[in-house]
């Protein structure tokens, strides 16, 4: 019998082959099952780039699903990553697709390992089509660090995130993006705006 892409999947994870899962399951039809949106190489190095520039020294991944970016993320800019979920009883049970970091789980209200990782000031925050407008308000109420790295669909894709990659966020300024390959999805890098006192 054929395997499964989350088969194939598994295994490429087992020997590190980041690259490979980008690249050969990027629009398969299965891929929203274990993630949205597969970055290619070039985005990797983007965002790389990007958190280097802002001295970022890890991210907090808000809603992280499975946590297959995130493990890409980490093995692409060698940046720990930290996946936080508010649904542990959906990804830990048996039916679930695999997890590819240890989960954060949190309740809505947020606990203290969150808040944790939200305080720290060498952190970036990212948030993969996330669709809490509220919560996502909440958490970077809490957030201190630099960075805020948003990945979603622009309009014209027929599908809806909140927050979306190209909205005007107070506190924030949109520094740079890029788009996965031609899907209409984009990564939006933030900077904190630097308030001067008058
Ligand atoms: C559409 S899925 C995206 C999952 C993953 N980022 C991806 O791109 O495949 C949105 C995720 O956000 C999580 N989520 C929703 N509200 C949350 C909250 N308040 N805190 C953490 N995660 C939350 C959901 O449980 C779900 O796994």
């Amino acid at each position: 019998m054929e395997e499964s892409m989350t088969e194939v999947v598994l295994k490429l994870y087992r020997l590190g082959k980041w690259k490979e899962i980008v690249e050969k399951y990027h629009d398969h039809k299965d891929r929203n099952k274990l993630l949205w949106v597969f970055p290619s190489e070039d985005n990797f190095e983007f965002l790389k780039e990007c958190l280097k520039e802002f001295k970022c020294k890890g991210v907090a991944s808000v809603g992280c699903g499975s946590g297959l970016l995130e493990w890409m993320l980490q093995k692409a800019t060698g940046i720990s990553v930290t996946g936080i979920e508010v649904d542990g009883a959906w990804w830990h049970c048996k039916y679930a697709p695999p997890t590819f970091i240890p989960l954060i789980v949190t309740s809505p209200q947020l606990n203290e390992n969150v808040l944790l990782e939200l305080g720290n000031k060498d952190n970036a925050i990212l948030f993969c089509y996330f669709n809490n407008r509220s919560a996502f308000e909440n958490y970077l109420k809490h957030f201190c660090g630099p960075v805020l790295v948003i990945i979603g669909p622009d309009q014209g894709k027929g599908v809806y995130t909140e927050p979306g990659p190209f909205e005007k966020i107070l506190g924030w300024e949109l520094y740079k993006w890029r788009e996965v390959r031609q899907s209409k999805d984009f990564l939006s890098v933030y900077f904190r705006r630097v308030e001067v006192d008058s």
